[in-house]
């Protein structure tokens, strides 16, 4: 490794950070984490912090999870490459396949096509989707629907489907036939309504509404986050998704359960579909599905998209979607060793208790300090707590408060994310009692410093 000299000097000089400002990522400089164990991180000056944030919401068993590191040597030493492109494939993503059939077997997901992350995930659904309804002769069904405050990754399809500007302004146009339907967020709504089980229903109303509005015939799938996350981790009412899940079936509309973040425990569940006991159409996994170590995803698919697919004779079912590193060995094999660990430390459960400890935590904080506007959680280990400058006009907090907050609870030991006005936590599952306190305290002390 360079010197530490060196790192800060070139830091953000010669390299352009994902979701950054060129600008500001030079004037402020990122922080530079060298090291990595358990669940906390090391920068380059040699602070220890807890990592709060699990990497990017995927380091789900820590950053010393020796199997996941073995099997990723072993394989590279073995086969480090080979395409499973049309005419090969390799022992691993075989192997792989059989385990993601048997892990989501109970969401009805029976069939895997690998990716290389997220945003790829969501692009294969999303085009599968269509090629479902062309093979199965209903051609005309070609666009999507989705949640405002949605995130879908970055690719243009993905970003068609967001729900948060962001993402989409300064890249459009974007694809045509996307249509959003607001979501069920109860701090801040269209409807003015803060009741979450009213506010699932009159989102599942606008959904209606909207594919009345648009003909059934017209529209290929639903895409939605079972909790949202990154537009600042929104859990909907319980009656929510499996109200999609009636519509859906009833307009013959495909749901894609975008699972990049609760696949594979965080929500408290093996999957956030089954958290809500929703089976979904196809469902996108990348991130915790080799704990962060590679790039890998994958799109899981039910037996009804499946059986179209299997079945067609004319040739319109041809997959002319892929990525060369669709299916990379190293990717697969970090995958069997991640999922037997996440199997065996029934990370779900830790998910679960240590999700409420923090939610409860969140909100002992919001009663202490005025700036916390709202904290939501309560469904596994994603929560967030969105600041305000007035907690009677909701007015959201300054730039330069969220950051000096996040400045001070990492002096104060953790790591969080900060996204606009939302302070998140997505820790590693295997997170104990005693650091989700310390969480909790570093934020108290980042929120007193701020308040
Ligand atoms: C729900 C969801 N979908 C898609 C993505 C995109 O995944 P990636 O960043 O691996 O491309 C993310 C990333 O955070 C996500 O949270």
């Amino acid at each position: 490794m360079k010197d530490s000299n060196f790192l800060k000097k070139h830091n953000a000089r010669q390299i352009w950070h994902p979701m950054a400002h060129p600008a500001d990522s030079i004037a402020n400089p990122p922080d530079i984490i060298v090291g990595g164990e358990g669940v906390h991180i090391t920068d380059v000056d040699g602070n220890t912090v807890l990592d709060a944030v699990g990497g990017l919401w995927n380091v789900n068993l820590g950053f010393s999870c020796q199997p996941v590191k073995d099997a990723i040597t072993a394989q590279l030493d073995r086969l480090p490459y080979y395409s499973i492109f049309r005419g090969t494939s390799n022992d691993a993503v075989i192997e792989l396949g059989e385990v993601l059939h048997d892990f989501f077997a109970e969401d009805g997901l029976t069939r895997a096509f690998y990716t290389s992350g997220g945003s790829d995930s969501v692009e294969i659904a999303l085009r599968l989707a269509r090629q479902y309804h062309k093979t199965r002769g209903e051609a005309g069904r070609v666009k999507y629907l989705s949640l405002k405050k949605g995130y879908h990754g970055t690719h243009t399809l993905g970003a068609s489907v967001n729900g948060n500007s962001n993402f989409r302004t300064q890249y459009e146009p974007l694809m045509p036939g996307c249509f959003h339907i607001p979501a069920p967020y109860t701090y801040r709504n269209p409807f003015n309504e803060t009741d979450p089980e009213k506010l699932a229903q009159l989102c599942l109303a606008a959904l209606e509404d909207e594919i009345a509005f648009q003909g059934a015939e017209t529209i290929a799938a639903f895409i939605m986050e079972p909790i949202l996350g990154a537009g600042g981790v929104i859990p909907p009412h319980e009656s929510f998704m499996p109200g999609v899940r009636e519509i859906c079936d009833r307009h013959g509309i495909l749901l894609v359960a975008d699972e990049v973040i609760p696949a594979f425990g965080r929500s408290g569940d093996w999957s956030g579909s089954r958290h809500w006991g929703v089976k979904p159409d196809m469902m996108t996994t990348a991130k915790a599905i080799t704990n962060g170590y590679f790039p890998f995803g994958a799109v899981m698919i039910s037996d009804k998209v499946a059986e179209v697919f299997e079945n067609d004779t004319t040739g319109k079912a041809s997959i002319g979607s892929g990525y060369t590193y669709s299916g990379h060995p190293v990717g697969a094999a970090a995958a069997l060793a991640c999922i037997a660990e996440t199997k065996r430390l029934n990370v779900k459960d830790n998910a679960a208790a240590r999700g409420t400890q923090i939610f409860d935590g969140l909100n002992r904080l919001k009663e202490k300090y005025d700036i916390v506007g709202d904290v939501r959680g309560g469904h596994g280990l994603m929560a967030a707590m969105e600041l305000v400058s007035d907690p009677e006009t909701k007015k959201p907090i300054d730039k330069k408060t969220i950051a000096a907050l996040h400045r001070a609870t990492y002096e104060a030991g953790v790591m969080v994310r900060v996204s606009g006005p939302n302070v998140i936590l997505s820790p590693s599952l295997i997170l104990s009692e005693a650091e989700a306190n310390t969480i909790l305290d570093a934020l108290d002390s980042g929120l007193g410093s701020v308040a």
